[in-house]
């Protein structure tokens, strides 16, 4: 590891998952450009976030993470952004009344484009190409011309998560995330789930609550947070071309920040010792998401921690972990003991999505509900059993009514899957899955509290 971080100096370290453009030219007239667009976010907001964060490290929230799998040109609509963002506001609703913790929310939203691929060519029907490796660098469609890394597309993912940020901003502050249009939030197709008729029950709740409140004075005009909410973004910083050129210097406290989004999070590909990606995000002053895979050692982890945490930052790391069902009760226990045991202070949050996908007979990449949750009992079972706190969830999802996981209450059967598979890239769970999830997420969460509360 280089000794004198730059946001440059990852280019002398080993950068995999990245394309190879052909026009270098071209490739830094658009580096140049970006270099003097205007950040997306600032340095105070991702502050905001890390001292939001540091809450959930002691156990005092709740770290919910969600978005696409891939955001892509193609699905590029206000109604998508509305559809995902009102999903998130109803699970964080719902873990909220739970557990009475507040919820940070973090959106895999306005820059999540581009994706680690487990091999660099794709063959069909003997024609090998270059994999897709997401909207921000290629298109997704099987030609020569289509698959040939374009560095333009670099400005058109800014530009479109320029644009979804400023809804998201409007969404959050402008009055649609108050609590008092939580029944709003409720989407027309999700009315078949036995949860839909949950969710009404605990807004009525909710209403009531709110009611009473406003007969004592207080509503969104004298407590404003009743009327809106705090919702930051997050992606894999994985294109470093593109993370470097939105990286700015902070003129409050001249440290760098990646201004491309709140949070970055590492792949649990790119994770490694050396890597390009660690020596570019060890440098930057935002939090920074780690995956973690049943590859990496407790050693392997510690040193990571050291290299991208050295002061010790409580709300700097979170670690993603993502094991698979059948594997998270035997793999996390020795990282969450060498942790605890070297004192690193850091989030626990579960992504129960990237260990679990299966083929389907008919050819289709699915998740299986019931797998999901599986590895989201054994992360809390982990926790529990350690003494360390699950703190958070971090799920691919959508707010639209997507057939990709088989399962949940509304059941998709391996032949359903047909129906309205959309992801650009892995499946998602669907609006009424991921309402379900919260439910169910939240009565493990109560389970986790009511013991940490008796033990203290
Ligand atoms: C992802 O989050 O989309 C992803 C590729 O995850 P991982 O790095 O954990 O495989
Ligand atoms: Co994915």
């Amino acid at each position: 590891m280089a000794a004198k971080w730059t946001p440059d100096s990852w280019r002398s370290q080993k950068g995999i998952q990245m394309p190879f453009y052909r026009d270098a030219d071209a490739l830094a007239s658009v580096e140049a450009q970006l270099g003097q667009f205007p950040p997306l976010v600032f340095a105070g907001e991702a502050r905001n976030l890390k001292a939001d964060l540091a809450k959930v490290v002691t156990g005092d929230a709740f770290l919910l993470q969600g978005g696409d799998c891939a955001e892509s040109f193609a699905e590029f609509h206000p109604n998508n952004i509305r559809d995902t963002f009102r999903v998130l506001l109803q699970m964080a609703v719902v873990l909220t009344f739970a557990s009475k913790l507040p919820v940070v929310k973090v959106g895999r939203m306005a820059g999540q484009f581009a994706k680690p691929r487990s091999a660099d060519t794709e063959t069909i029907g003997g024609v090998e190409l270059p994999s897709y490796r997401g909207d921000n660098v290629n298109d997704i469609a099987f030609t020569p011309e289509a698959r040939e890394p374009n560095p333009q597309r670099m400005v058109q993912a800014y530009n479109q998560s320029a644009a979804t940020l400023n809804l998201v901003r409007a969404f959050s502050t402008g009055g649609y995330a108050s609590l008092d249009r939580v029944h709003g939030w409720m989407l027309d197709f999700m009315g078949r789930s036995p949860w839909a008729a949950k969710f009404e029950q605990m807004a009525d709740q909710i209403g009531q609550a709110l009611d009473f409140m406003r007969a004592c004075g207080l509503d969104a005009e004298t407590v404003p947070q009743l009327g809106a909410t705090s919702f930051y973004t997050s992606h894999e910083a994985l294109l470093l071309p593109f993370e470097q050129a939105l990286t700015r210097q902070d003129s409050l406290t001249g440290d760098w920040y990646d201004t491309s989004a709140h949070m970055l999070w590492i792949g649990d590909r790119t994770r490694f010792e050396g890597s390009a990606h660690v020596e570019y995000l060890r440098g930057i002053g935002n939090p920074i998401g780690l995956k973690c895979g049943p590859s990496l050692e407790p050693d392997g982890l510690l040193r990571l921690l050291d290299t991208l945490n050295p002061k010790r930052e409580a709300g700097r790391i979170t670690l993603i972990t993502r094991y698979g069902h059948d594997k998270i009760e035997a793999g996390l226990p020795k990282l969450v003991r060498a942790v605890l045991r070297e004192g690193h202070p850091v989030i626990w949050s579960c992504d129960p999505m990237h260990g679990n996908v299966v083929k389907a007979a008919n050819g289709y990449k699915t998740r299986p509900f019931d797998r999901i949750l599986a590895e989201v009992r054994g992360f809390f079972a982990v926790h529990r059993a350690e003494g360390s706190f699950g703190g958070g969830i971090h799920a691919e999802m959508t707010g639209q009514n997507v057939t990709e996981c088989t399962g949940g209450a509304i059941a998709i059967t391996d032949e359903g899957l047909a129906d309205r598979y959309h992801t650009h890239c892995d499946p998602r769970l669907n609006a009424a899955q991921s309402l379900e999830l919260a439910f169910l997420l939240a009565e493990m969460l109560n389970e986790e509290l009511k013991e940490r509360r008796a033990a203290a």
